[in-house]
């Protein structure tokens, strides 16, 4: 008895603390408009090594030495030269020769170092491939290529035999004996004939069009709508000389041409300085990408401004009548994505190996810009645009904050100018998500319709370790907000966390979405969100209410619903942002409801994945009774799928 008494007290404690809610299901009211394929997507930028040293598979840093300095992420010993003369490739004219040291003992060679290191796994194999000529014709060079492990331990090698004077692709296959993080690649001369290298790659051979086989998976099981790219500020660069054109970013790799990365030297602290754009991840992979995981491409183009935050100085924007080569770059890359394969750009598509159209509809002009030096650049572009390819729909920007004046201004002028899309960007606190389920209630229905491409919930945190920052607190409160997004679903037509992809050796901006280094991924608390929303999306939208209110946080609760025609299921999302449970009694009219199929996510506040325990915050998936109630614990968000 004095053991059951505490268990009965307990008992009786949590159900006076457990409160009972009567939710109704509105199921004779689909609202009209249907959900929006789109409605969950991911926005792509590479930052924080997103693409090389992340989604890029390539292994080797600096691989055609076009980086200012030439020879960073490379060990050189010996005679190293660097030389243009006769290049292998016209954009990328840099390359090293490697001499004879004039003495047998002495060596000449060259490591690289990789991004963070080489990743390297037992049983995997590693494909290899290097540019190539003699100094002298027909006189053999002999090039040692190693794979090592941290303490320059051989762990696969092979030998280049080099003959000819003109440039040749050479290739080898290594098969790696263990694992380790920290692997090395190496060459050596071994001949006294010398030799120049160029575009010295390495890429895992299970990598999906060059890309990691591994994150390309998380995207995909993101189940995203869109997928936005190429950023974010990389578009704009810091000076217009920087900006990202696509142009660069297609046909043969090896000769796209190398540029800044943005993010390389923005932050005072927060050091990248080998951190630039090879484009080996460009737009032609970028829609591949897009078809793979089944997301509306949405790229966006320069509108030629550089980033107005960093850029003050309006003699580096574009003047406003000297536009047309950013308007034809906008023209070209339509062109690009969906014309014929008989047309120029679409011929460069096909070429590159895809034919058919990609089917692109919807454009960004401009990343995050505001004021009239936006909208006085946006108009002309509309005005082209428009007339030539009446199909696409664009996507304007409201500047970088999600109220005030600049967003006002931008507001109004995307009305104006008739954009389909007004891009929102916010990242607050997780107190503003909490406060704000009911955004977009009351929005005016008859201009554009919204894209929230970029949010994130920000938590303080001084002096922090890589992914305290995705901590379970954030990401209730995103689902919290999420259910306001989807409550208005009628106007929120695409939607977006941001950033996406995050190096845990090298950030320069949290949270992010997803975390990695080269043998790990960290799918975080906020990730679960998103797929918790975007793999049930659901099809027509369904009113939820208490009261005939729409819960958006009274007592914590926040809810929203949608109806799946395809599957004929009702998806029923509740956040419980309070500490303790709540028990749900769903009724709908003409309802049965005995049994749900749920997924539900809970963690204290300050919980987050990391590299060591990347599973410590996952969704629980379930099948329980709702007849009776269904039990929300406290701070948990549930997705609830009822046949
Ligand atoms: O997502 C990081 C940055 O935030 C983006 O580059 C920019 O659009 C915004 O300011």
């Amino acid at each position: 008895m004095r053991r059951i008494l505490p268990l009965l007290i307990l008992i009786a404690h949590c159900t006076l603390l457990t409160a009972q809610r009567q939710l109704t299901l509105e199921v004779g009211k689909r609202l009209g408009t249907p959900i929006a394929p789109t409605m969950y997507g991911v926005f792509f930028e590479d930052i924080n090594y997103a693409a090389d040293g992340g989604l890029y598979a390539e292994m080797v840093e600096n691989r055609s030495f076009e980086f200012p300095q030439a020879f960073q992420g490379w060990d050189v010993m010996g005679r190293v030269e660097l030389h243009t003369e006769r290049p292998a490739f016209d954009r990328n004219p840099h390359y090293a020769s490697l001499l004879f040291s004039g003495h047998h003992c002495a060596h000449t060679g060259m490591q690289n170092r990789g991004f963070f290191g080489f990743g390297l796994r037992e049983g995997m194999t590693y494909d290899f491939s290097v540019y190539a000529r003699t100094h002298e014709a027909g006189k053999e060079a002999q090039l040692l290529i190693e794979l090592t492990d941290r303490y320059q331990n051989v762990l696969a090698s092979t030998t280049l035999h080099v003959k000819t004077g003109e440039w040749t692709r050479y290739t080898a296959t290594f098969s790696c004996p263990i694992t380790e993080a920290q692997g090395r690649l190496r060459m050596r001369l071994l001949s006294e004939a010398g030799i120049d290298i160029d575009h010295v790659s390495l890429f895992p051979t299970d990598n999906w069009q060059g890309l990691r086989a591994d994150l390309v998976q998380a995207l995909a099981d993101l189940h995203p709508g869109i997928f936005r790219f190429p950023g974010g500020c990389i578009i704009e660069g810091t000076t217009l000389e920087t900006r990202y054109q696509w142009k660069n970013t297609v046909g043969p790799a090896e000769n796209r041409p190398l540029n800044l990365n943005r993010w390389n030297n923005t932050f005072e602290g927060r050091y990248a300085p080998n951190y630039y754009q090879s484009y080996g991840l460009g737009f032609y992979e970028y829609f591949l990408l897009c078809e793979k995981i089944g997301a509306s491409p949405i790229p966006v183009v320069s509108v030629g401004l550089p980033c107005q935050f960093h850029n003050h100085d309006e003699a580096d924007y574009v003047p406003v009548d000297q536009l047309q080569p950013y308007i034809q770059d906008a023209l070209d890359l339509i062109e690009f994505a969906n014309g014929d394969a008989s047309t120029p750009w679409g011929s460069v598509r096909a070429q590159m190996g895809h034919p058919a159209p990609f089917g692109m509809r919807i454009l960004g002009i401009g990343n995050e810009q505001w004021g009239p030096a936006y909208t006085d650049r946006l108009e002309p572009f509309l005005k082209v645009l428009r007339a030539a390819h009446p199909e696409i729909e664009i996507v304007g920007s409201s500047g970088p904050f999600p109220e005030g004046e600049d967003f006002d201004y931008g507001w109004n002028h995307m009305r104006r100018l008739k954009t389909e899309y007004v891009d929102e960007h916010y990242y607050q606190s997780p107190e503003w998500f909490l406060t704000h389920a009911t955004r977009y209630d009351s929005y005016d229905r008859k201009g554009p319709r919204v894209f929230a491409g970029e949010y994130a919930a920000h938590v303080e945190r001084e002096g922090h370790q890589p992914m305290v920052k995705n901590c379970f607190e954030a990401a209730l409160a995103e689902a919290a907000f999420m259910t306001g997004l989807e409550r208005n679903a009628d106007l929120v037509r695409m939607t977006a966390y941001a950033p996406l992809f995050c190096n845990a050796n090298a950030w320069q901006w949290d949270p992010d979405l997803i975390w990695f280094d080269n043998m790990h991924v960290v799918r975080t608390p906020n990730y679960y969100v998103q797929q918790l929303f975007a793999a049930h999306p659901g099809t027509h939208m369904l009113r939820i209410t208490e009261n005939k209110q729409p819960l958006t946080g009274q007592d914590g609760l926040y809810a929203s619903a949608a109806y799946d025609a395809n599957d004929k299921t009702y998806i029923v999302r509740l956040v419980n942002t309070a500490e303790q449970p709540q028990t749900i009694m769903l009724t709908g009219k003409g309802l049965t409801l005995s049994t749900a199929h749920t997924y539900a996510l809970h963690a204290e506040p300050h919980d987050y994945n990391s590299l060591a325990q990347p599973l410590r915050v996952v969704p629980k998936e379930s099948d329980q009774p709702v007849s009776n109630g269904l039990t929300v614990p406290g701070q948990t968000v549930m997705v609830c799928i009822i046949k």
